[in-house]
């Protein structure tokens, strides 16, 4: 039988799912927009949220998609079978139209008729209950509808049946979760769906979102139902084409063989498979995320730059043990492009500045090595002068940590010293180290776009402020990027020069008049040509015929967007730039302020 691509599994999908009333939308950007708690969408639903809690869609009640999503939060589980950096989600979405019935026909149908599994060697679990909240008995009923016999479904607790909220509020409620029983003997009388033995293997999960869980912990209801699917195309195709591991498929495939090619050093096979998937896995995200259409992540020692620095090191510290020669992860980045540019034509678009970012960083860090190596031998050179043989756990966590020496090399520089190394030491500052990283990087792992009323008026600040920006410096501003904390805007755009005292008093005041003006803010649908024509600022590729959102502030400014924004321009009170800076070669960044302590700042100042 021919292999399942994803390519093939993405159009079959979306199909489906056209067939069954859904509009076909573009998935959005891994980078998120206006979402300060996350790093990078992590899940199909995440850019949705604003639909899910009752915000109109432009495309109607009834989507599907396909939403490429990062997730860090494992990344040292990278190099098993099944723990990837990047991975493609789809999804189909009932924004408050059908509910459990049809998305669990749906969902068997699909499985069945399209994925050819057999009724049999599916399994289901359902949410069982707490206090509060009952057993999910009518998902129980949906399932034996379809056949389902009551011996493959199984109740489980908010662990295994529960999805979201993603952060620490928002939408939320019991899942079902189909899996495919592979045929392998159970692992112990136990093992059943949800056992990690690799008997049963994860396939969709439907959640149904009846819930919005608020600040103080409680659960309310949602104003809609919703229905939120995802299938990891990844899992999917290795599973209906019966691979080992999901590093067997065309996504990977030409990236290991030309791993291989290029290894000069034998490694013991269990090492060697691992060094080869981390180097695919870290270089297909990074690849993915300097090639995302919105941009605006670049190797770096902060938030989302952060990881993908780290994405990219560790893949050339790996490639550095595999003898991978100088400028492998610009090949690496062609065959990710290869494999991709079908589905996303911006990676093959943006192909020399994600070459060009990858080789400065692959030489930023060879050279960080070289100093690492010179940090090496004034540490042995002091304590060879005080007799000292034992190199402290802390160094050589130091040395793996800001000089990314693997503690197999300080080992070896050690013992041309005739020194050894504290590698219990070495053990426990990681652990230390790890800990501490892991409670920063909870903050971002999950979390859901803020939609207070405060960020909602910020944003329609940023509206405001893109307007005023091209009305004093002129038409060549357009936003590149924006980014919105309870506190404060930010905003980059382009601009060649830094802005003067007098541009920035003229915006500044310029924004204060449209809010003083009190205009209406309206949203309109229409297809995205129609949008252009209209005048209407559009920042990132929707496909065309795409039906987009237009926000009017007045006659003021007029954007494409996805909302949600302010009714009126007097909400946000009064507006006051902070700062403007460079934030990269022609591009400026400027932060502001609004509110009531705007006002008090432009008070201050005879405003
Ligand atoms: N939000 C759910 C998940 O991430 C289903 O799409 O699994």
């Amino acid at each position: 039988m021919a292999k399942l691509t994803a390519d093939a599994l993405r159009e079959m999908y979306l199909k489906f799912f056209e067939s069954k009333g859904h509009t076909i939308i573009s998935g959005a950007s891994v980078i998120p927009e206006n979402d300060p708690t996350v790093l990078f969408t992590t899940a199909g639903m995440h850019p949705l949220v604003p639909y899910l809690l009752g915000e109109p869609h432009p495309a109607g009640r009834r989507l599907t998609d396909v939403q490429k999503c990062v997730r860090t939060g494992d990344i040292d589980a990278v190099g098993d079978s099944a723990h990837l950096t990047f991975f493609e989600m789809l999804g189909n979405w009932s924004l408050g139209d059908y509910f459990k019935k049809e998305a669990i026909a749906w969902s068997f149908e699909f499985l069945t008729t399209k994925l050819g599994l057999k009724p049999e060697d599916l399994y289901v679990t359902v949410f069982k209950g707490e206090e509060g909240i009952p057993r999910d008995d009518e998902a129980i009923a949906c399932w034996k509808a379809q056949g389902i016999p009551e011996s493959h479904i199984f109740p489980k607790g908010r662990e295994d049946n529960w999805w979201g909220p993603a952060g620490v509020t928002g939408p939320c409620g019991p899942d079902t979760e189909m899996f495919l029983d592979t045929g392998k003997p159970a692992c112990s009388p136990d093992c059943g769906p949800g056992c990690h033995c690799g008997k049963y293997m994860e396939i969709w999960n439907d959640v149904f979102m009846q819930y919005n869980k608020t600040a103080e912990g409680t659960y309310e209801p949602l104003k809609q139902h919703n229905v939120d699917t995802g299938m990891g195309v990844e899992r999917t195709i290795c599973m209906i084409n019966g691979y080992t591991d999901v590093y067997e498929s065309e996504l990977f495939l030409p990236l290991l063989e030309r791993i291989r090619a290029l290894t000069t050093n034998e490694l013991p096979e269990e090492k060697r498979i691992r060094a080869e998937r981390i180097i695919a896995d870290h270089m297909r995200t990074a690849t993915i995320i300097l090639g995302d259409p919105k941009g605006g992540v670049k190797p770096g020692n902060v938030g989302a730059n952060y990881v993908l620095r780290r994405l990219i090191r560790r893949a050339v510290r790996y490639g550095m043990d595999l003898g991978l020669p100088a400028g492998f992860t610009a090949e690496m980045a062609d065959l990710v492009i290869g494999v991709y540019k079908g589905f996303y034509p911006d990676l093959l678009e943006k192909r020399e500045s994600i070459v060009a970012e990858l080789t400065a960083e692959e030489n930023r860090f060879a050279k960080t090595l070289t100093q690492g190596r010179h940090e090496f031998e004034k540490v042995a050179d002091v304590m060879a002068q005080h007799g000292q043989t034992q190199i402290s756990g802390k160094t050589a966590f130091k040395l793996y940590d800001t000089y990314g020496f693997p503690l197999e090399i300080t080992q070896e520089l050690a013992a041309e010293r005739g020194m050894t190394v504290d590698v219990d030491g070495f053990a426990k500052a990681e652990a230390k180290h790890k800990e501490a990283s892991k409670q920063g990087e909870g903050v971002f792992k999950g979390g859901l776009a803020d939609h207070s009323e405060q960020t909602t008026r910020l944003h329609t600040a940023t509206h405001l402020l893109h307007k005023a920006l091209k009305i004093v410096l002129g038409d060549h501003v357009n936003q590149k990027g924006s980014n919105i904390t309870a506190e404060r805007l930010r905003f980059d755009f382009s601009h060649p020069e830094k802005m003067t005292k007098e541009q920035l008093e003229q915006v500044e005041d310029l924004v204060n008049e449209q809010i003083k003006r009190a205009l209406p803010i309206t949203c309109e649908t229409m297809a995205i040509e129609d949008a252009k024509a209209s005048g209407a600022t559009a920042l990132f590729t929707a496909k065309y015929g795409e039906q987009v959102k237009v926000y009017k502030m007045g006659d003021f400014s007029k954007e494409v967007c996805g909302g949600p924004h302010a009714n009126n321009t007097s909400e946000l009170v009064a507006f006051k730039i902070l700062k403007e800076e460079s934030s990269s070669a022609g591009v400026r960044r400027i932060k502001a302020i609004i509110g009531e302590p705007a006002l008090e700042k432009r008070k201050a100042i005879g405003k």
